[in-house]
């Protein structure tokens, strides 16, 4: 059975055109990329799509050279008319965390500046990553976490370890365990689990052997495969167990939470 994510994007939608309609002025996020490859195109693209579909300002700067990124994202966070700055990922010939030391973390929309990741841990952040935050919004949505068994497929900085502190939290309460590439009998251990997230960037990495019937499934991965976009998790798993879609399940409410975040931030700036 496919997990309907359309309802609890629509709460997120309405919420944020409610916010936005107290706002004085239109807020506004600028995605800042280097040397992008075909795939982030892509992205960016469809990012546009969705800041017009919010009503967002929007801007897309492409640096020429490492250090105009660098330089830009310094400005872009002193510039009061800007809320929200997305960076494309992964950045060539530059280092994740000298990137993110040059951005405001009050500008940081995806979470993921050492000082936000820093407050995560202390369960007191203002922006959490958005792709582990959506994880989270889904699974309150579809059940009760508390107690349950997660099995995380997935330990980098953007989902896997920030959805592991986030159900950690005393208010959520999970067990969870965290997998990766040295984890020995994967199977054996998301059998046994209630829910597993798939965040390894393997398309067709969980089979139908690896869940049982009670199953919650929560499908991260995006794959191009023959052209089309897949997930980490076989189609034949949905004919058991409850799962995301991959198109249109967690990268939908990801990208409505992104923009929820610029929004957040105008708020913070008294747009
Ligand atoms: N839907 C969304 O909105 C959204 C947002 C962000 C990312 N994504 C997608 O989510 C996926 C993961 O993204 P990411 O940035 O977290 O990727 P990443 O940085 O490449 O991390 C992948 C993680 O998966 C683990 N892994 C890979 N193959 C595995 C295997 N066969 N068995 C067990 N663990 C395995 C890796 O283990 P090691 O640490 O041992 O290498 C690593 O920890 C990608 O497909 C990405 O496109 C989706």
């Amino acid at each position: 059975m496919l997990i309907d994510v359309k309802p609890l994007y629509s709460e997120i939608k309405n919420s944020i055109m409610d916010r936005m309609s107290k706002l004085k002025k239109v807020p506004k996020l600028v995605a800042v990329t280097y040397k992008p490859d075909p795939s982030t195109i892509s992205y960016l693209k469809s990012q546009e799509k969705a800041a017009k579909r919010f009503g967002l300002d929007y801007e897309i700067f492409e640096a020429s050279n490492s250090s105009e990124v660098l330089e830009k994202l310094r400005n872009l966070s002193e510039d009061k008319s800007v809320n929200g700055i997305f960076v494309t990922h992964p950045l060539p010939e530059l280092d994740e965390m000298l990137v993110f030391e040059n951005l405001s973390p009050e500008k940081d929309i995806e979470g993921r500046h050492p000082y936000n990741l820093g407050m995560l841990m202390y369960g007191n952040e203002f922006f959490a990553p958005c792709t582990a935050e959506a994880v989270v919004k889904i699974l309150e949505n579809v059940t009760e976490i508390t107690g349950k068994n997660v099995v995380i497929i997935g330990r980098s900085t953007t989902v896997g370890k920030p959805l592991a502190t986030m159900l950690l939290r005393r208010d959520r309460s999970a067990t969870v365990t965290v997998c990766h590439t040295k984890t020995k009998n994967l199977a054996e251990i998301t059998r046994n689990a209630d829910i597993i997230v798939a965040a390894a960037g393997k398309a067709g990495l969980v089979t139908k052997e690896m869940v049982n019937a009670d199953s919650i499934v929560i499908d991260v991965g995006i794959n191009v495969v023959d052209g089309k976009i897949v997930g980490d998790v076989k189609e034949e798993v949905s004919e058991i167990a409850k799962v995301t879609p991959v198109p249109g399940g967690v990268g939908r409410i990801t990208t409505a939470l992104l923009m929820e975040h610029v929004v957040k931030s105008a708020e913070k700036m008294n747009f």
